[in-house]
């Protein structure tokens, strides 16, 4: 069986197939890759434990799928077009041939270094070759990668090391980001003071910075790949074993490991890619995600290259030099299918048409959105400036729990509705439920999305806490996958989604669980608590509104004292999580509305911040409704 869907009938045929016999459908489709041994059983699954295994007993290892199969017909193929942040710097070009040498040397390099299979590696390094490079050759020997986004304070990094007991960190010496240079290593040397599992760190020179090296810890990776040939056969892994833990943010505590494992999650990476986009051979994919975030795991590391595709991975910002940067790239390198998200183009809307007018853009073939809501006004900008009304744009639902984009037309098949992710893939099963659990099975409607069948990414666990796993995600109603977004099916049953139904903020398509910026804020001198909440905002789609009491109050009218502590707040912030999380707005309070138990009433908190103030609710059972009108009046 072929995994190409071409048409609306083959759309429709697969859905159908994946419903009567979703384990016949997805053996047929996993067929198609390179295992060293067979499974023996397609499926087992429980969504109470939650206990899920795909291809149960199969071996293979991701990287000969990615790799080693494409040799002999793409050999000389490009794999991967580098566009560096600095555009009079030298792009580089790997043909899958160079790509496979480079990963198995680095795998040869973890190797030398004592990394064995099922180990945990951190990868906290910017955009650059030997990103993806190291997040592969993690794979070929086995090894678990855990990438953390570079924009995350030596704090985020040491408890993401810790929870996952990473015995190596593989970064670089700096990183450049638009016109500014930045440390990276020195990040990872603060947080290693707390980090007693990392025995190596393994630094790529990018920036040229004298940094510290630490005896006995610390090697340089262009050193290291001297010692090392380019033979490393790749590791036999189990279906079920891990492949990679990415951590994300909830709406309590700290944020959780995602575990995806190697052979569902190839086959549903790969699946997925190729079907949304409606890949050919001779596109050339750019997807502008950091892979310190899933999308640029499924569709930069593993998607593309599973699929054989070229595609361009950039190192810089969208606005560097200029707002025109992404189209100038795009003509440059000739890109035909683009995937990025809405903030980006809310800026690039906003920096106006004399930025995309100067570039053709005729190589483009199809949009894509990912991470969060796109409204209209951008779809239709990015429709007709970007894709001159001929490309078709998918907007693409997924999480990092998902593994794979789950809700989405596939490109020119489907039909697109602007600001719908419209209908699942084959084999997903969404449901709308009440907040009761009662499933919503007409259309026209709105409810609580969750999924009720197992497909092949779906996250087997939170590394370390399986309980917190099923608590966060199997608990809240019996038989689902919950996702904590809301959304609607229209009349032909398309969804669309319209947020997060818990605590967790998506700013800029990044997720973060208000609680986790509340114990940031609190850390901050002079602060006894807060409460965030998020509003909406022009370009980040979400901003941070903190509501925030201070041990003293601050004098009325100084301007300085507040400024100040907002200035503390905002570091503390910077250094508990990473300036991406920083609040937009800061509102200084006497005390915060609570029940008589008290329970913060965050439902007033997000109307005052949305600007709702006659849709407050009935406030008369507050501990202190006065505390309310002191709010209000000091709305930011
Ligand atoms: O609220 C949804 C939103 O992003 C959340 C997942 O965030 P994360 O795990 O960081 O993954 C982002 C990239 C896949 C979801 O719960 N979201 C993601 N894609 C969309 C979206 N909201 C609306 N439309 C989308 N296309």
């Amino acid at each position: 069986m072929n995994d190409r869907i071409r048409s609306l009938a083959d759309y429709k045929a697969a859905v159908e197939q994946s419903t009567i016999d979703p384990e016949g459908f997805w053996s047929g489709i996993a067929e198609q890759f390179q295992w060293m041994k067979p499974w023996e059983k397609t499926l087992e699954w429980d969504f109470d434990g939650p206990d899920v295994k795909w291809f149960i007993g199969g071996r293979l290892n991701i990287t000969e799928n990615c790799l080693d199969r494409h040799l002999e017909q793409r050999g000389n193929k490009l794999a991967l077009i580098w566009e560096p942040n600095d555009p009079k710097e030298r792009f580089v070009r790997l043909t899958y041939r160079e790509l496979h040498e480079q990963v198995c040397r680095m795998a040869n390099v973890l190797k030398r270094n004592g990394i064995q299979k099922g180990d945990r590696v951190a990868i906290y390094m910017p955009m650059v070759p030997e990103l993806l490079v190291s997040v592969l050759a993690c794979a070929r020997i086995g090894a678990v990668h855990s990438v953390v986004f570079c924009g995350f304070s030596a704090q985020s990094l040491a408890d993401r090391i810790n929870d996952a007991e990473a015995v190596a960190v593989l970064t670089s010496d700096g990183m450049f980001r638009g016109n500014k240079e930045m440390p990276v290593k020195r990040v990872v040397d603060e947080a290693l003071e707390h980090c007693p599992s990392v025995k190596r760190v393994l630094v790529h020179e990018r920036v040229r910075w004298a940094v510290e090296m630490k005896e006995g810890r610390d090697a340089w990776l262009h050193e290291e790949l001297q010692q090392v040939d380019a033979n490393c056969p790749a590791e036999p892994m189990d279906s079920e074993d891990p492949l990679f833990i990415l951590y994300t943010s909830g709406s309590t505590g700290k944020p959780k490991g995602v575990v995806h494992t190697c052979g569902g999650y190839m086959v549903y990476a790969s699946y997925s890619f190729r079907n949304v986009f409606q890949m050919e051979e001779s596109d050339i994919f750019w997807c502008t995600a950091d892979v310190g975030w899933i999308t640029g795991h499924s569709y930069m590391a593993y998607g593309p290259t599973l699929a054989g595709a070229t595609q361009v991975m950039f190192e810089g910002v969208p606005t560097y030099p200029d707002a025109g940067r992404f189209w100038q790239v795009i003509d440059k390198h000739g890109v035909s299918v683009f995937y990025t998200a809405p903030t980006a183009i809310r800026s690039l809307m906003a920096a106006g048409l004399d930025h995309v007018l100067p570039y053709s853009l005729h190589s483009l073939r199809v949009l894509g959105s990912v991470g969060e809501p796109i409204n209209e006004e951008a779809w239709h900008w990015y429709k007709s400036h970007i894709g001159k009304n001929r490309c078709p744009i998918v907007d693409t639902w997924w999480q990092t729990e998902t593994g794979g984009i789950l809700i989405s037309s596939l490109a020119g098949i489907t039909d697109e509705k602007p600001s719908h992710a419209a209908y699942p893939l084959p084999g997903i099963q969404p449901v709308l439920l009440t907040t009761e659990g009662k499933e919503i099975t007409e259309n026209e409607v709105e409810g609580l999305l969750c999924v009720k069948f197992p497909w092949p990414s779906i996250l087997r666990t939170t590394w370390g806490d399986h309980e917190r796993c099923r608590q966060t995600y199997f608990s809240s109603y019996k038989g689902h996958y919950f996702t904590g977004d809301g959304a609607k099916r229209d009349a032909e049953g398309r969804y669309r989604i319209i947020g997060r139904v818990d605590d967790v903020i998506n700013v800029s398509g990044h997720r973060f669980g208000t609680a986790e910026i509340e114990s940031a804020i609190n850390t901050a001198k002079g602060v006894v608590e807060s409460a965030v909440v998020g509003y909406p905002h022009d370009i980040k789609g979400q901003g941070i509104y903190a509501y925030v009491v201070t041990e003293k109050p601050l004098p009325a009218g100084d301007v300085k004292a507040a400024e100040n502590m907002r200035g503390e707040i905002i570091e503390a912030v910077a250094a508990g999580i990473g300036r991406i999380a920083k609040p937009d707005k800061i509102q200084f309070v006497s005390g915060l509305p609570k029940t008589r138990s008290g329970k913060i009433m965050r439902r007033i908190l997000r109307k005052v911040a949305e600007n709702e103030l006659g849709s407050l609710g009935d406030t008369s059972t507050l501990l202190d409704p006065a505390v309310v009108e002191e709010i209000k009046e000091g709305r930011l």
